[in-house]
């Protein structure tokens, strides 16, 4: 078979068809899916049945995967710790929880090792809504004026959960380690280390202020740069169908789970994380 893409919206997206993914694929058909990725950004492998395990394969052959604390153990899957529950089936003894994933962000960006690539499966998924959009970051960058680029060439923004996660409470010092580890100074703008583009590396969720600047002096810019990054112009929103797997660039791209649907349904997507390259500092300056 050979493998056939076809554009899902202009300004990022592919469908790509012609291969199984569940198969052991040769060198050559994941270096195709890989120029397809730097290509597009964002990857649609429509309705394929994979089992976890399959899962995990596929996704090990672009790179090491992360795994899950054990600490995290509501949103682990014992026997494959490479995947990350992003649900809100309610565990024993919860009534319907809270949806995560609300509000533009890049996968792992509070931390030093951001992620290359998410691949997310829709397990199960509400009849409709619970979209998921993305927006192209090079995109972002590049419709900024020379004015705006010279102004953010040199600057960082901090990123950090509201509430820190992924603590390791083991001991004191891996405590504060992790802590630490987990609100990170990034460059506002960042280049690919495969493509060699610039991309905006901004996201509502994460980036709370800029390093070096007073929060109210930071803020009209963070408010400017993610409002700039989420114009409709950049944008792919994907309506999952039962076992669509997405893969998508996390260098290149923002991406956001639309939060719209009946709060009774669940919504259980699973997802692997392939881990980037080093990428800014832990941050140790004012965080109010
Ligand atoms: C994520 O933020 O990684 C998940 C996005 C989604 O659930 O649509």
């Amino acid at each position: 078979m050979k493998l056939r893409i076809r554009r899902l919206s202009y300004p990022l997206g592919a469908e790509i068809t012609g291969l199984d993914i569940r198969e052991a694929l040769d060198e050559g058909a994941v270096a195709a899916i890989r120029a397809a990725f730097l290509e597009h950004c964002v990857l649609l492998f429509r309705g394929v049945a994979l089992t976890q395990a399959q899962h995990v394969a596929f996704s090990r052959r672009f790179g090491d995967l992360e795994k899950t604390p054990e600490f995290r153990t509501r949103d682990r899957v014992p026997a494959h710790p490479e995947i990350l529950l992003v649900s809100n089936r309610p565990r024993p003894g919860e009534s319907i929880r809270a949806y995560v994933g609300e509000g533009w962000h890049s996968d792992r960006s509070n931390t030093t090792r951001p992620a290359m690539a998410s691949l997310l499966r829709a397990a199960e998924i509400p009849e409709v809504g619970g979209d998921t959009m993305f927006s192209n970051l090079y995109l972002a960058y590049e419709t900024l004026s020379d004015g705006m680029k010279k102004m953010i060439a040199g600057l960082e923004g901090v990123h950090m959960l509201d509430v820190p996660r992924q603590v390791d409470t083991s001991t004191a010092e891996r405590a504060a380690e992790t802590r630490r580890s987990n609100i990170t100074a990034q460059p506002l703008v960042r280049v690919h280390p495969e493509t060699g583009r610039k991309a905006l590396f901004v996201g509502e969720h994460k980036l709370k202020r800029i390093a070096g600047m007073s929060e109210e002096e930071g803020r009209p810019l963070i408010k400017f740069l993610c409002a700039h990054a989420a114009r409709a112009q950049f944008i792919y929103r994907h309506r999952w169908q039962q076992d669509d797997l997405l893969m998508w660039d996390n260098r290149c791209t923002n991406h956001l789970a639309v939060y719209d649907f009946d709060r009774t349904k669940i919504r259980h997507m699973e997802r692997t994380t392939v881990i980037g390259t080093p990428s800014g500092y832990p941050y140790e300056g004012p965080l109010s």
